[in-house]
């Protein structure tokens, strides 16, 4: 250990860093633990990461001037660049042989992202994960037919440990293969399902047209997370599926998925499990600490990890923190975006999650949608593409279809300040990815990669 953070007393926060010790602590309790916790952090990502002690230093900032949590504030923010520069293991604190996983982000461009997990890291991960579950109210006589991608992608590995950690039974299906996930709804009786929200609704085309009825299966409580959805698209999935839709929110740099969960009895936003994840909303573009219930983008530092502990990383993901309910750690609102998914629009600022909202207020559409936008004659031009409800695909008249278009258009102009061009189209028409992960737009403004 270097001398200079010898005054720490390391071994004593270490004993304290097991998964549970921090869940049903009171505000002031919580606080003392984030704090141990984060000197304990900071100072092994000081001592154990080059690129930290670097970005330290050139901050003139040392772990030991964390002596209080909003001392955080003076540390140097961690990017997916610096992430990237490190490619593959550079961010890593302990020796490759202490890591037990690898798991990476797929990267359109360059390098993927990669991050690695001890066993302490992959226990931490199962715990947070069984808690969301267990908020969601899930038990172990639960079966869980796990619909996250298995591979680099966190959604399927993550979600699996966290069911076996509470002791339910899990299917480990994994992404794609919808008339196989239908089959085994209806066979393996599964109570709770675990997907990317529009996934989900491709599986609930599926059930229609395997003749089943989505409203009455064995299903009683979803887990949707992995991209960003609308409370409409809840009230969606909730009605067409008859069962609770619960947000579940992580990202592969903090951890996976489980870093943040709605409890079912107030479905009011994902409680952030911050006795492992301190979270912070900056200003997106001064950097500066805003106060809770302020929006901006999302900034996490792990309090317990261990083999690559992340400090003040910007997620880009935009929401604000709201006070506990349910439980006592704080909540985040609905994701609203990505500040690189941000579309300008002839000088507009545009996220795709409030067209989704204008979409589903109308009974006739559903969830899967897509944006294209491309240039005509120098100016922006935006086609929306919605997909009929499956039910109405084939009864919809032209007529009908033109009248929702227009309408649709309308409250887009007045409520998001865009013209665009909707196009009503039937059940299967827009692409769905491997992963689950919806592809909302498409820019065809942008020179491909
Ligand atoms: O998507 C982890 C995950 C898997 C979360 C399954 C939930 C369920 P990444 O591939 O690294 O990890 O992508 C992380 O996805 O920064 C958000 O932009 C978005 N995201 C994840 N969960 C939500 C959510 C996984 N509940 C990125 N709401 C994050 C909105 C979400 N966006």
């Amino acid at each position: 250990m270097a001398a200079d953070g010898a005054e720490l007393d390391v071994t004593r926060v270490t004993a304290d860093r097991s998964p549970e010790a921090g869940e049903s602590l009171d505000r002031d309790a919580l606080r003392a633990l984030q704090l141990e916790r984060m000197q304990w952090s900071l100072h092994h990502a000081y001592t154990n990461v080059p690129h930290y002690r670097a970005a330290f230093d050139a901050a003139g900032v040392h772990p030991r001037d964390l002596k209080s949590l909003a001392d955080l504030a003076r540390f140097p923010f961690t990017t997916k660049k610096d992430l990237r520069d490190n490619y593959p293991y550079g961010l890593f604190a302990v020796p490759l042989g202490d890591i037990v996983r690898i798991h990476a982000s797929s990267g359109t461009t360059g390098h993927p992202t990669v991050v690695g997990y001890t066993h302490d890291d992959i226990t931490m991960w199962a715990s947070v994960m069984a808690r969301s579950l267990r908020a969601a109210g899930v038990t172990r006589d639960d079966i869980i037919l796990n619909s996250y991608g298995y591979g680099l992608f966190t959604g399927g590995l993550g979600a699996h440990y966290g069911g076996e950690y509470l002791g339910a039974t899990v299917i480990p299906m994994g992404g794609g293969n919808t008339e196989k996930q239908v089959q085994l709804i209806r066979e393996f009786r599964p109570t709770v399902i675990m997907a990317t929200p529009s996934y989900m609704l491709t599986i609930a085309d599926e059930m229609a047209n395997q003749g089943m009825d989505p409203s009455n299966t064995s299903l009683r409580v979803g887990m949707f997370g992995a991209e960003p959805w609308t409370n409409e698209m809840r009230r969606e999935i909730e009605t067409r599926l008859g069962i609770d839709a619960i947000d579940v929110y992580g990202l592969s740099e903090v951890i996976g998925p489980g870093v943040a969960c709605e409890c079912v009895e107030t479905k009011d936003g994902p409680h952030i499990w911050e006795d492992h994840f301190y979270p912070e909303i900056i200003h997106p573009e001064t950097g500066e600490v805003l106060p809770d219930g302020e929006p901006g983008e999302l900034v996490f530092t792990s309090l317990t990890k261990v083999g690559l502990p992340i400090i003040r990383y910007r997620t880009r993901d935009l929401t604000r923190l709201l006070p506990g309910s349910a439980r006592v750690m704080r909540r985040m609102g609905k994701i609203t975006g990505r500040s690189d998914d941000m579309l300008i629009i002839r000088g507009v600022n545009v996220f795709p999650t409030q067209i989704e909202e204008i979409l589903l207020r109308h009974d006739a559409l559903c969830g899967h949608y897509q944006l294209q936008i491309s240039r005509d004659n120098h100016l922006d031009k935006v086609d929306v593409l919605v997909e009929v409800r499956h039910e109405l695909s084939d009864t919809l008249s032209n007529a009908q279809r033109a009248h929702i278009s227009s309408a649709v258009a309308h409250e887009i102009k007045s409520g998001v300040g865009i013209s665009v061009e909707v196009h009503v189209l039937e059940t299967g028409r827009i692409e769905r990815t491997l992963v689950g992960k919806a592809r909302r737009v498409i820019d065809k403004r942008k020179k491909p990669d």
